[in-house]
């Protein structure tokens, strides 16, 4: 365990309360507490319907299922990404077809998105994401979407609250996807969510994820066992309320790393483009030179840090036996540079000095130093 972790839920009392009486209730499956959770994420996102899930991947497949990816449909989505984006592609049996992203933003490049839809008529759809807790073009993509006719979801599971030009992500597209997963924004333990604005898609949802039923007994069509349980959605309910607050404190450290970070030669702080409210699930430096010597320091330190991602999806091994060859620059220089540093909600304004302070002394070439010294306090 780090002394200062990357991430850390900010679980408390009120957590514990809900969970409490959801057990005393006696009934743990689903239930009221996960209607209410989705009535009322809902109403956050300014959907009109969200379906609870058991984890993001499982929101994702189906959400994807329910837009008809079957065998063969191509599916644009990003290379710079968590796995379960591609993932849940393949598990509809569908193809993902990899798209560059852009150098500053780390999200799809709308560009090199245009290229491919105007070159591929055989895409059906896009999965963007909004990485590490910044929105991707959106609008500028769902418009590329009608112009070509094909579905847009957003994978959200980083980007809970997250706006673009005033308006939260997920009410893009045809879906958006969440995940509550413990190192997420919010969290439920595991979970997921599906919202959309279309109400067939969202009873279509509903289908797939409790055995293709809406009456008892009566399976319409092959479902699956997806639904969230109550213990999970009353932590999700609390850690909703919570949500604006933490990520008003992510910012906050945020600011305080651009601050204290921004012009260090050696490393770049993330970007923000006018109009995009950033929720920083990362913090996320490009270190051009010696970027695995700063994580091994940090973490030498008790200072968290990961690299998110060190290999895009087109290079994963699992992937490249889809047949086709991807050469993606961007991406594929980002994961050699990329180190997210801990920004979570419960992080202390001496850890993030302290942060700060470390990355400052290796990027002076004061590491070995700093390591005597460290040492020397340790004994
Ligand atoms: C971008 C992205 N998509 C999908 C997922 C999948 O979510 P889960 O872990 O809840 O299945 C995650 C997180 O783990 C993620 O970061």
């Amino acid at each position: 365990m780090m002394r200062i972790p990357i991430c850390k839920p900010d679980i408390g009392e009120e957590e514990q309360e809900a969970v409490q009486k959801v057990l005393a209730s006696g009934h743990l499956a689903q239930g009221e507490e996960v209607a209410a959770f989705e009535s009322e994420f809902a109403e956050y996102l300014g959907v009109s319907n969200a379906v609870a899930t058991i984890n993001g991947t499982a929101a994702l497949f189906v959400a994807l299922k329910a837009l008809g990816v079957s065998k063969g449909t191509k599916v644009v989505t990003t290379p710079f990404t968590f796995v379960a984006t591609a993932s849940a592609i393949l598990q509809c049996g569908g193809v993902p077809v990899f798209c560059d992203v852009d150098e500053k933003t780390f999200n799809i490049d709308p560009t090199r998105l245009e290229d491919i839809l105007k070159q591929d008529s055989d895409v059906r759809g896009i999965v963007v994401v909004h990485l590490f807790g910044l929105p991707c073009a959106v609008e500028e993509v769902g418009f590329l979407a009608r112009k070509y006719g094909v579905f847009l979801v957003e994978d959200c599971a980083q980007a809970h609250g997250a706006l673009y030009c005033g308006k939260k992500v997920g009410g893009f597209g045809e879906a958006g996807v969440f995940s509550f997963y413990p190192t997420k924004n919010m969290t439920a333990g595991e979970g997921g969510m599906i919202v959309t604005n279309s109400e067939e898609l969202a009873r279509t949802c509903r289908m797939l994820i409790n055995h293709g039923s809406k009456k008892r007994y009566i399976h319409e069509m092959l479902g699956y066992n997806f639904r969230l349980t109550d213990i999970g959605a009353a932590i999700g309910r609390v850690q909703l309320r919570k949500l604006d607050k933490n990520n008003q404190r992510r910012r906050e450290n945020a600011r305080f790393y651009d601050r204290h970070l921004s012009g260090t030669p050696g490393i770049e702080t993330p970007f923000v483009p006018e109009g995009y409210f950033h929720v920083y699930h990362q913090y996320t430096l490009r270190v051009k030179e010696k970027r695995n010597g700063l994580r091994d320091f940090l973490l030498a330190q008790g200072i968290g840090c990961e690299v998110y991602y060190p290999l895009p999806l087109h290079q994963q091994p699992f992937l490249q036996k889809i047949g086709k060859t991807y050469h993606l620059p961007v991406a594929e220089k980002l994961c050699k540079e990329v180190l997210s540093i801990p920004v979570h909600p419960l992080l202390s304004d001496e850890e993030r000095w302290e942060v700060v302070e470390s990355i400052r002394n290796f990027l002076a070439g004061n590491e070995h130093k700093f390591v005597e010294l460290v040492k020397e306090e340790n004994f």
